[in-house]
């Protein structure tokens, strides 16, 4: 079998099969076949789409690129939940703690940021000393301990994923419904957590831009969950504006403190109990999804869940000082309040262009392997629907330089569109899907 032959198949609409999935999978891991040929493959894919039995194939082919993991006899009852990205989605950072506090495992393995979306991993190496790139001797090591980790692709766990979605970041790759659902799914399957929650994105933030697509992207992952014999319960969740006010990694771990603190923006928070409250259900912490509900939002004002996240960044060997004291966390030097250039009513808050906006300003990746700045980002003050007067303050900037302060402030501005009759404000969510 040849590389070329398998992208000239794709780029010609055809059906690839197992066996041509599973070379090109394994191929790549091994590094014979080069980024390029990877990358062309991928844009073959993203412009004519795979079966949802070629995406089954290309999941369980990069699970199996690496080890996968039983947790039930390891952490019985894990749970893991994972976001097919957005913008300012720093949901795991507080979710995890929430879980964790109420008695459950949570083994997680994330990614970095893809495109326009940030990455919890990134996000989480905000905090200096904190390392994610554990081996999985040392995850499990960890989850025995102390029942919380967060890791990233390793050589022994979906290492086809790490390859790939270094790949797809920087070649326009990322919004293809087969390439999303196989890398997470591939995770999810290596990292061995028995259910998930899927936190499918839907909106101009996201890379499934309406409901349709989202829910295809949804019901695919579930029916792989299911196929791999776990649970899942899949959320269609808002992504047109930013999910909380932060946008940026440093910024964005602030937030989340703030939230694990019993504060932060109320739109994040509502957000978190409920992820946390369906991962409650799924792993059978408690009976209904209200007592979900309500025993998450004890662990935030408790400080339990604060403390939960405390251990974890310590297992991770993260300087607690930095979280104890967010001010200690990596800061811009340029940081600029913008104030609102008119009155009237917030019509949209464009989530993608604000990501790119974020990755201009050095937030994210615009090659492979390029080095983030984790201090810079934006700060979206408003939500769609508010009512706001001329000179409010609408958006904060933390920048590197002067001139980029400048650019992100137009493109930042440009994304704040205006109605002069009042603006139904936006759901969080639009729809729940069960494993059958
Ligand atoms: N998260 C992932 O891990 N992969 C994607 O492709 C999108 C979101």
């Amino acid at each position: 079998m040849r590389a070329v032959d398998i992208i000239v198949k794709k780029r010609d609409k055809q059906e690839l099969s197992r066996e041509e999935i599973d070379f090109l999978i394994s191929e790549f891991t091994a590094d014979r076949i080069p980024d390029y040929q990877m990358s062309a493959w991928a844009m073959a894919v993203l412009l004519n789409g795979m079966t949802d039995r070629e995406t089954t194939d290309l999941t369980m082919a990069m699970a199996d690129s690496g080890d996968r993991l039983d947790l039930t006899r390891i952490v019985p009852g894990s749970v893991d939940k994972h976001s097919s990205g957005g913008v300012g989605d720093k949901t795991t950072l507080v979710v995890e703690p929430i879980v964790s506090a109420a008695g459950l495992p949570v083994a997680k393995m994330s990614g970095r940021g893809l495109g326009h979306s940030g990455g919890t991993l990134d996000k989480l190496e905000s905090i200096p000393g904190i390392r994610t790139n554990l081996s999985e001797d040392e995850f499990i090591a960890q989850l025995r301990e102390h029942g919380i980790a967060l890791i990233g692709q390793t050589a022994d766990m979906a290492p086809a994923d790490g390859k790939l979605y270094a790949l797809r970041d920087v070649t326009g790759t990322v919004p293809a419904i087969p390439l999303i659902a196989s890398s997470i799914m591939s995770k999810k399957i290596a990292s061995g957590a028995s259910a998930v929650v899927l936190d499918v994105k839907v909106g101009v933030g996201s890379f499934t831009q309406d409901l349709e697509s989202g829910r295809h992207l949804a019901r695919l992952m579930v029916a792989i969950a299911k196929l791999s014999g776990r649970k899942a319960t899949a959320l269609l969740s808002d992504m047109n504006q930013p999910l909380g006010e932060a946008v940026g990694n440093a910024i964005e771990v602030k937030e989340a403190i703030s939230t694990l603190q019993g504060e932060g923006p109320t739109d994040f928070r509502d957000h978190c109990l409920t992820v946390a409250a369906h991962m409650l259900m799924l792993g059978s912490a408690v009976p209904t999804f209200n007592d979900g509900l309500a025993l998450a939002a004890r662990s935030l004002d408790d400080g339990s869940a604060w403390q939960r996240f405390r251990v974890l960044v310590a297992a991770q060997g993260g300087h607690l000082a930095t979280v104890d004291d967010p001010s200690l966390l990596p800061s811009a030097p340029h940081i600029e309040t913008v104030h609102a250039p008119r009155s009237g009513y917030l019509s949209q808050i464009h989530a993608r262009r604000i990501g790119e906006a974020v990755v201009r300003l050095g937030g994210g990746r615009e090659v492979k392997g390029q080095q983030i700045d984790h201090s810079v980002g934006v700060e979206i003050l408003r939500l769609v629907g508010d009512q706001v007067t001329e000179n409010d303050p609408l958006f904060v900037i933390h920048a590197a330089t002067r001139g980029e302060l400048e650019r992100a402030k137009t493109d930042v501005l440009g994304a704040h569109h205006w109605s002069d009759e009042p603006v139904e404000p936006l759901p969080l969510f639009y729809d729940t899907i069960y494993t059958e």
